[in-house]
């Protein structure tokens, strides 16, 4: 029998739904949801999402009482209330702030990577704007430099809501930029990434192929 008492709103090719999944996998909940796939884009919406979350966007956590949360900060930290081992947000302390700073900026590259896939994707070539696709690029590049030099120290140190973020944002580049060669140009954070993408809760959770 199920004992799954919460809904996600899903798609496997979401990486702010891979963060929240890994959450549940890293906490131990991963069978409390009931996953409910949706398929969506910016110019079409999902009608059962849009009633649910009227910014129309994945994740969203219906609870068991019927209350609806989103988005992925907010579901996470909700998640990270629900269980009894060491939070995977640091309640309090410098590390709360320097650890949700590193994962704010895993959530920018993803707004960057996701705002590139749209237009790459949805638009006719000869309509992309090549300016800002490269402010967005740019964007990246910056962010994985920062990943750099807290790879070895700082990522390393443990897998909570700073490193969750970063091993998601990479998978999400390697799915939909499997060109961009990131690992040539910051080896410290490769080395990193290639431990944690092997941990159970990373291999459950891997983009479509
Ligand atoms: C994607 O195909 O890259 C994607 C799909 C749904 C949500 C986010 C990203």
């Amino acid at each position: 029998m199920s004992t799954a008492t919460m809904t996600l709103f899903h798609n496997t090719a979401s990486p702010f739904v891979r963060k929240v999944l890994v959450f549940l996998h890293e906490t131990g909940q991963f069978d409390r949801v009931t996953l409910e796939s949706v398929a969506l884009s910016p110019t079409s919406p999902n009608a059962a999402v849009i009633a649910n979350n009227p910014a129309g966007k994945i994740p969203a956590l219906r609870l068991a009482d019927g209350a609806l949360l989103h988005d992925s900060r907010v579901i996470v930290d909700y998640i990270d209330h629900q269980h009894v081992g060491e939070p995977l947000i640091p309640r309090d302390g410098a590390s709360r702030w320097r650890r949700l700073t590193l994962a704010s900026l895993a959530d920018a590259l993803l707004d960057a990577a996701l705002l590139i896939r749209y237009e790459t994707f949805s638009r006719p070539e000869e309509k992309h704007w090549t300016e800002w696709l490269d402010g967005q690029q740019a964007k990246i590049i910056r962010a994985l430099g920062e990943f750099e030099a807290a790879a070895s120290a700082e990522l390393a140190s443990r897998f909570d809501v700073a490193s969750i973020g970063v091993a998601c944002a990479l998978g999400y580049l390697d799915f939909r930029q499997p060109d961009l060669a990131w690992r040539e140009q910051f080896p410290q954070l490769a080395t990193w990434y290639a431990e944690v993408s092997q941990r159970p809760s990373m291999l459950a959770t891997q983009p479509p192929v």
